[in-house]
Protein backbone atom coordinates (compact mmCIF):
# COMPACT_ATOMS: atom_id res chain seq x y z
CA UNK A 1 0.00 0.00 0.00
CA UNK A 2 1.38 3.57 -0.80
CA UNK A 3 0.70 6.52 1.19
CA UNK A 4 -1.83 7.63 -1.18
CA UNK A 5 -5.13 9.50 -0.55
CA UNK A 6 -7.66 8.45 -3.64
CA UNK A 7 -10.80 10.57 -3.30
CA UNK A 8 -14.04 10.48 -5.48
CA UNK A 9 -15.77 13.78 -5.25
CA UNK A 10 -19.86 12.43 -5.84
CA UNK A 11 -21.50 14.43 -8.29
CA UNK A 12 -23.98 15.13 -5.39
CA UNK A 13 -21.67 16.80 -3.91
CA UNK A 14 -20.25 18.88 -6.41
CA UNK A 15 -23.66 19.75 -8.40
CA UNK A 16 -27.22 20.56 -7.40
CA UNK A 17 -28.27 17.38 -9.38
CA UNK A 18 -31.94 18.68 -9.90
CA UNK A 19 -30.35 22.04 -11.37
CA UNK A 20 -29.25 22.08 -14.85
CA UNK A 21 -25.37 22.74 -15.12
CA UNK A 22 -25.33 24.68 -11.53
CA UNK A 23 -22.32 23.94 -9.29
CA UNK A 24 -22.45 23.67 -5.69
CA UNK A 25 -20.12 26.16 -4.80
CA UNK A 26 -20.13 26.50 -1.61
CA UNK A 27 -19.78 22.21 -1.10
CA UNK A 28 -16.70 22.84 -3.47
CA UNK A 29 -14.82 25.61 -1.51
CA UNK A 30 -15.32 23.64 1.54
CA UNK A 31 -13.89 20.29 0.37
CA UNK A 32 -10.66 22.65 -1.16
CA UNK A 33 -10.21 24.06 2.23
CA UNK A 34 -10.33 20.73 4.05
CA UNK A 35 -8.29 18.98 1.72
CA UNK A 36 -5.45 22.23 1.51
CA UNK A 37 -5.28 21.22 5.17
CA UNK A 38 -4.00 17.62 4.86
CA UNK A 39 -0.20 16.46 4.48
CA UNK A 40 -0.63 13.88 2.07
CA UNK A 41 -0.79 12.94 -1.29
CA UNK A 42 -4.05 13.43 -2.86
CA UNK A 43 -5.13 12.36 -6.43
CA UNK A 44 -8.69 13.86 -6.78
CA UNK A 45 -11.68 12.00 -9.34
CA UNK A 46 -14.96 13.76 -9.48
CA UNK A 47 -18.10 13.07 -10.92
CA UNK A 48 -20.44 14.76 -13.27
CA UNK A 49 -24.00 15.72 -11.32
CA UNK A 50 -25.72 18.18 -13.32
CA UNK A 51 -23.15 18.74 -15.68
CA UNK A 52 -21.79 15.16 -17.52
CA UNK A 53 -24.97 13.36 -16.51
CA UNK A 54 -27.44 15.63 -17.57
CA UNK A 55 -25.90 15.99 -20.92
CA UNK A 56 -24.92 12.01 -21.27
CA UNK A 57 -28.76 11.44 -20.62
CA UNK A 58 -29.94 14.07 -23.31
CA UNK A 59 -27.46 11.96 -25.80
CA UNK A 60 -28.10 9.06 -24.66
CA UNK A 61 -25.08 7.89 -23.53
CA UNK A 62 -23.95 5.06 -21.55
CA UNK A 63 -20.97 3.38 -20.50
CA UNK A 64 -20.99 0.79 -23.28
CA UNK A 65 -18.73 1.50 -26.25
CA UNK A 66 -21.23 2.69 -29.33
CA UNK A 67 -21.14 5.18 -31.76
CA UNK A 68 -22.67 8.08 -29.84
CA UNK A 69 -23.81 11.57 -31.65
CA UNK A 70 -20.26 13.14 -31.85
CA UNK A 71 -21.99 16.56 -30.60
CA UNK A 72 -23.35 14.96 -27.76
CA UNK A 73 -19.40 13.46 -27.47
CA UNK A 74 -18.11 16.62 -27.72
CA UNK A 75 -21.18 18.29 -25.00
CA UNK A 76 -20.41 15.91 -22.49
CA UNK A 77 -16.86 16.74 -22.46
CA UNK A 78 -16.93 20.29 -22.66
CA UNK A 79 -19.32 20.45 -19.94
CA UNK A 80 -16.86 18.30 -17.54
CA UNK A 81 -14.23 20.68 -18.46
CA UNK A 82 -16.25 23.47 -17.27
CA UNK A 83 -17.23 21.41 -13.99
CA UNK A 84 -13.44 20.41 -13.40
CA UNK A 85 -12.38 24.07 -13.93
CA UNK A 86 -14.71 25.25 -11.28
CA UNK A 87 -13.50 22.81 -8.43
CA UNK A 88 -9.64 23.62 -9.85
CA UNK A 89 -9.79 27.06 -9.55
CA UNK A 90 -11.48 26.56 -6.33
CA UNK A 91 -8.60 24.65 -4.94
CA UNK A 92 -6.02 26.94 -5.96
CA UNK A 93 -8.09 29.56 -3.83
CA UNK A 94 -7.70 27.35 -1.02
CA UNK A 95 -4.01 27.04 -1.59
CA UNK A 96 -3.58 23.72 -3.18
CA UNK A 97 -2.09 23.36 -6.18
CA UNK A 98 -4.50 21.05 -8.48
CA UNK A 99 -3.69 19.81 -11.92
CA UNK A 100 -6.85 18.98 -14.18
CA UNK A 101 -6.02 15.57 -16.10
CA UNK A 102 -8.62 14.21 -18.50
CA UNK A 103 -8.84 10.51 -18.03
CA UNK A 104 -7.39 9.49 -21.83
CA UNK A 105 -4.07 10.42 -20.15
CA UNK A 106 -3.53 7.94 -18.72
CA UNK A 107 -6.34 5.35 -19.96
CA UNK A 108 -6.90 3.68 -23.13
CA UNK A 109 -10.74 2.98 -23.26
CA UNK A 110 -11.48 1.35 -19.94
CA UNK A 111 -8.04 0.44 -19.29
CA UNK A 112 -5.31 2.00 -16.96
CA UNK A 113 -2.05 3.04 -18.92
CA UNK A 114 -0.14 1.87 -15.85
CA UNK A 115 3.20 3.70 -16.70
CA UNK A 116 0.94 6.95 -16.55
CA UNK A 117 -1.25 6.60 -13.71
CA UNK A 118 2.17 5.91 -11.76
CA UNK A 119 3.28 9.25 -13.14
CA UNK A 120 0.23 10.53 -11.49
CA UNK A 121 1.30 9.13 -7.99
CA UNK A 122 4.77 10.47 -8.42
CA UNK A 123 3.18 14.54 -9.24
CA UNK A 124 0.78 13.58 -6.10
CA UNK A 125 4.13 13.02 -4.20
CA UNK A 126 5.33 16.56 -5.49
CA UNK A 127 2.61 18.16 -3.74
CA UNK A 128 0.76 19.04 -6.73
CA UNK A 129 -2.96 17.49 -7.06
CA UNK A 130 -3.97 15.63 -10.07
CA UNK A 131 -7.92 16.15 -10.19
CA UNK A 132 -9.72 13.55 -13.04
CA UNK A 133 -13.39 13.61 -13.86
CA UNK A 134 -15.72 10.91 -15.02
CA UNK A 135 -15.93 11.40 -18.82
CA UNK A 136 -16.89 10.54 -21.99
CA UNK A 137 -13.82 8.70 -23.71
CA UNK A 138 -12.78 7.02 -27.09
CA UNK A 139 -12.86 3.86 -27.28
CA UNK A 140 -12.28 2.18 -31.00
CA UNK A 141 -13.61 3.85 -34.51
CA UNK A 142 -16.63 5.99 -33.87
CA UNK A 143 -17.22 4.31 -30.75
CA UNK A 144 -16.91 6.32 -27.51
CA UNK A 145 -18.42 5.73 -24.34
CA UNK A 146 -19.08 7.16 -20.78
CA UNK A 147 -16.14 6.25 -18.06
CA UNK A 148 -17.47 6.78 -14.90
CA UNK A 149 -15.63 8.64 -12.08
CA UNK A 150 -16.69 5.50 -9.75
CA UNK A 151 -15.07 3.47 -12.36
CA UNK A 152 -12.08 5.45 -12.62
CA UNK A 153 -11.37 4.99 -8.65
CA UNK A 154 -11.24 1.37 -9.15
CA UNK A 155 -8.67 1.68 -11.99
CA UNK A 156 -6.58 4.40 -10.02
CA UNK A 157 -6.78 2.02 -6.96
CA UNK A 158 -5.82 -1.06 -9.26
CA UNK A 159 -2.35 0.49 -9.99
CA UNK A 160 -1.47 2.64 -7.05
CA UNK A 161 -3.04 0.88 -4.00
CA UNK A 162 -3.71 3.54 -1.97
CA UNK A 163 -3.84 3.42 1.77
CA UNK A 164 -6.80 5.77 1.94
CA UNK A 165 -9.64 5.42 -0.64
CA UNK A 166 -13.24 7.82 -0.24
CA UNK A 167 -16.21 8.16 -1.80
CA UNK A 168 -17.38 11.59 -1.29
CA UNK A 169 -21.38 11.64 -1.86
CA UNK A 170 -24.51 13.53 -0.30
CA UNK A 171 -25.43 10.74 2.32
CA UNK A 172 -23.47 9.84 5.69
CA UNK A 173 -22.68 6.39 4.15
CA UNK A 174 -24.48 3.17 3.73
CA UNK A 175 -28.07 3.07 6.06
CA UNK A 176 -28.84 -0.41 7.18
CA UNK A 177 -32.01 1.14 7.01
CA UNK A 178 -33.58 4.34 5.02
CA UNK A 179 -36.28 5.06 7.97
CA UNK A 180 -34.55 5.16 11.11
CA UNK A 181 -31.27 6.03 8.91
CA UNK A 182 -29.04 4.24 11.08
CA UNK A 183 -25.72 3.73 9.37
CA UNK A 184 -23.49 0.45 8.80
CA UNK A 185 -20.43 1.91 10.28
CA UNK A 186 -18.14 -1.53 9.04
CA UNK A 187 -18.51 -4.02 6.22
CA UNK A 188 -16.49 -6.89 6.10
CA UNK A 189 -16.10 -8.70 2.38
CA UNK A 190 -16.70 -12.18 2.81
CA UNK A 191 -15.32 -14.69 0.80
CA UNK A 192 -18.10 -14.60 -1.45
CA UNK A 193 -17.18 -11.12 -2.51
CA UNK A 194 -18.99 -9.18 -4.74
CA UNK A 195 -21.73 -12.08 -4.47
CA UNK A 196 -22.43 -10.95 -0.77
CA UNK A 197 -23.70 -7.64 -2.55
CA UNK A 198 -27.13 -8.79 -3.05
CA UNK A 199 -27.43 -9.26 0.72
CA UNK A 200 -25.95 -6.26 1.57
CA UNK A 201 -28.27 -4.52 -0.98
CA UNK A 202 -30.87 -5.34 1.48
CA UNK A 203 -29.74 -2.75 3.41
CA UNK A 204 -30.86 0.59 1.73
CA UNK A 205 -28.42 1.21 -1.65
CA UNK A 206 -30.70 2.37 -4.49
CA UNK A 207 -29.77 4.70 -7.60
CA UNK A 208 -26.33 6.20 -7.58
CA UNK A 209 -25.30 4.93 -4.42
CA UNK A 210 -25.78 0.96 -5.22
CA UNK A 211 -23.36 1.78 -7.72
CA UNK A 212 -21.06 3.39 -5.56
CA UNK A 213 -21.19 0.71 -2.86
CA UNK A 214 -20.80 -1.90 -5.77
CA UNK A 215 -17.50 0.08 -6.79
CA UNK A 216 -16.32 0.22 -2.95
CA UNK A 217 -16.90 -3.93 -2.87
CA UNK A 218 -14.38 -4.18 -6.01
CA UNK A 219 -11.71 -2.09 -4.94
CA UNK A 220 -12.01 -3.63 -0.72
CA UNK A 221 -11.61 -6.91 -2.88
CA UNK A 222 -7.92 -6.09 -3.95
CA UNK A 223 -7.05 -5.63 -0.13
CA UNK A 224 -8.06 -1.75 0.19
CA UNK A 225 -10.80 -0.33 3.07
CA UNK A 226 -12.72 1.70 1.35
CA UNK A 227 -14.41 4.64 2.91
CA UNK A 228 -17.84 6.14 1.87
CA UNK A 229 -18.72 9.87 3.73
CA UNK A 230 -20.59 12.72 3.56
CA UNK A 231 -18.98 15.26 1.41
CA UNK A 232 -21.18 18.05 2.30
CA UNK A 233 -19.25 17.80 5.70
CA UNK A 234 -16.27 18.37 4.59
CA UNK A 235 -14.31 17.62 7.99
CA UNK A 236 -15.90 14.10 7.30
CA UNK A 237 -13.02 13.72 4.00
CA UNK A 238 -10.16 14.84 6.73
CA UNK A 239 -11.33 12.62 9.42
CA UNK A 240 -11.21 9.92 6.85
CA UNK A 241 -7.87 10.39 5.52
CA UNK A 242 -6.08 10.69 8.95
CA UNK A 243 -7.96 7.83 9.55
CA UNK A 244 -10.13 9.24 12.33
CA UNK A 245 -13.38 8.75 10.86
CA UNK A 246 -16.09 9.48 13.19
CA UNK A 247 -19.69 8.89 10.64
CA UNK A 248 -19.28 6.76 7.47
CA UNK A 249 -19.01 3.39 6.43
CA UNK A 250 -15.83 1.40 5.96
CA UNK A 251 -15.79 -1.39 3.63
CA UNK A 252 -13.00 -3.28 5.15
CA UNK A 253 -10.94 -4.92 2.10
CA UNK A 254 -10.10 -8.79 1.83
CA UNK A 255 -6.74 -9.51 2.71
C1 LIG B 1 -19.95 11.14 -14.64
O1 LIG B 1 -19.16 10.49 -13.70
C2 LIG B 1 -19.40 11.02 -16.01
C3 LIG B 1 -20.26 11.59 -17.07
C4 LIG B 1 -21.53 11.42 -17.15
C5 LIG B 1 -19.58 12.34 -18.10
P1 LIG B 1 -19.86 9.79 -12.44
O2 LIG B 1 -20.86 8.79 -12.92
O3 LIG B 1 -18.80 9.30 -11.55
O4 LIG B 1 -20.64 11.03 -11.78
P2 LIG B 1 -21.52 11.14 -10.47
O5 LIG B 1 -20.60 11.25 -9.31
O6 LIG B 1 -22.38 9.88 -10.36
O7 LIG B 1 -22.31 12.38 -10.71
Amino acid sequence: MQNLALIKLGGSVITFKDQVLKANTEAIDGISKALAGLDVPIIVVHGGGSFGHYWSVKYDMHTKPDAYDPHGVSVVHESMITLNQIIVNSMIKSGMNPYSIAPPAFTTGHKAIPSKVKQLYVMAKSKVTPVTFGDVVHVEGSKYSILSGDALMSILARVLRPSKVVFATNVDGIYKDMETKELVGELKLSKAGLVEFSKVAGADVTGGMQRKVKEAFKIASLGLDVMLVNGLKPDRISQAVTGKLEMGTIVKGRR
